[in-house]
């Protein structure tokens, strides 16, 4: 139970990965304002509720000034201040070839995806920093580190929230608000689903995940479970990092790899 008390707010909480975040900061005692563009931000208030925790759900977009500030005003007024914000909401934009893409593909994707995780940053931190400490968690990717886990501007995008997160925990020197980046690998969600199901219908289930040591594709949880640990006092000492989770795809360049068991030719 390490947020009982604690206000939360997860953006991107009415499907995969804030979904599943959002009900494990609850089934630790979290009291979580729920925000999302659709109205799966209300269905996961409502699991949550099912299960016994609290939360507040609010129709949101997360690359607005405006209506972030209305999300952290929700969360003040409600639960009577903020400790910690998960700035998760992403969208993808598919895998356009950098030539096939437009300004405007560009302008949709970093609005959200950067400017959105700046946005929450920039007015949550003086939240939270009335409470005398607290953490800010961004969801960034693997697209961030190197090109070929998703579209130019969709990694790009990752790349600055990679950025972002070492900037901010400098400019918060002093104020005891930690700030850190969770940069997943393929995880199974609502924006992976066309993957999934593709595999699935064509019988290659097996391929996914195939290119990391573990051979699996993640599932929500995986991710949730360090998005709660960056955000508790576990990770005191944690600050301006981006931790990958991958089951491994990153530590490797693409090489032939050895069978474990095997011998090397
Ligand atoms: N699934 C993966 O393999 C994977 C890998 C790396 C990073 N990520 C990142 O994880 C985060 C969560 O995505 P997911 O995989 O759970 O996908 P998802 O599509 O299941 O969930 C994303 C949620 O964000 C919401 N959202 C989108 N734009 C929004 C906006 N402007 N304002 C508010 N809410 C908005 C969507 O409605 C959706 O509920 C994203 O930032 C994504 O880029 C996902």
């Amino acid at each position: 139970m390490r947020f009982t008390g604690k206000s939360i707010i997860v953006t991107g909480a009415g499907s995969g990965i804030g979904r599943a975040t959002s009900r494990l900061f609850a089934a630790e005692g979290g009291r979580v304002i729920v925000a999302d563009k659709t109205d799966g931000a209300d269905e996961t208030a409502e699991l949550i509720a099912k299960d016994g925790g609290v939360a507040h759900a609010i129709r949101m977009d997360a690359g607005s000034e405006d209506e972030v500030v209305r999300t952290v005003a929700l969360a003040c007024e409600k639960f009577g201040g903020l400790d910690v914000i998960y700035a998760n909401a992403g969208i993808s934009g598919g895998i356009p070839g950098l030539f096939d893409c437009t300004v405007e593909m560009w302008q949709d994707i970093l609005r959200v995806n950067l400017i959105g995780p700046f946005l929450a940053i920039k007015h949550a931190a003086p939240k939270i920093i009335e409470r005398g400490k607290g953490a800010i968690v961004c969801t960034a990717s693997v697209a961030g580190l190197r090109s070929g886990a998703g579209g130019p501007p969709y990694s790009a995008s990752k790349a600055g929230v990679i950025n972002l997160v070492q900037t901010a925990a400098q400019q918060l020197s002093g104020s005891n608000v930690r700030v850190n980046a969770i940069c997943p690998g393929l995880i199974e969600t609502g924006m992976t689903k066309r993957a999934y199901d593709y595999a699935r219908e064509h019988g290659k289930e097996d391929k996914i995940g195939r290119l990391n040591p573990l051979r699996r594709g993640g599932e929500p949880e995986e991710i949730g479970q360090v998005a709660l640990f960056l955000a508790s006092d576990d990770a005191s000492y944690v600050n301006g990092q981006a931790i990958v989770v991958d089951g491994g795809l990153s530590s490797s360049h693409p090489v032939t790899r050895q069978e474990f068991g095997k011998t090397a030719a």
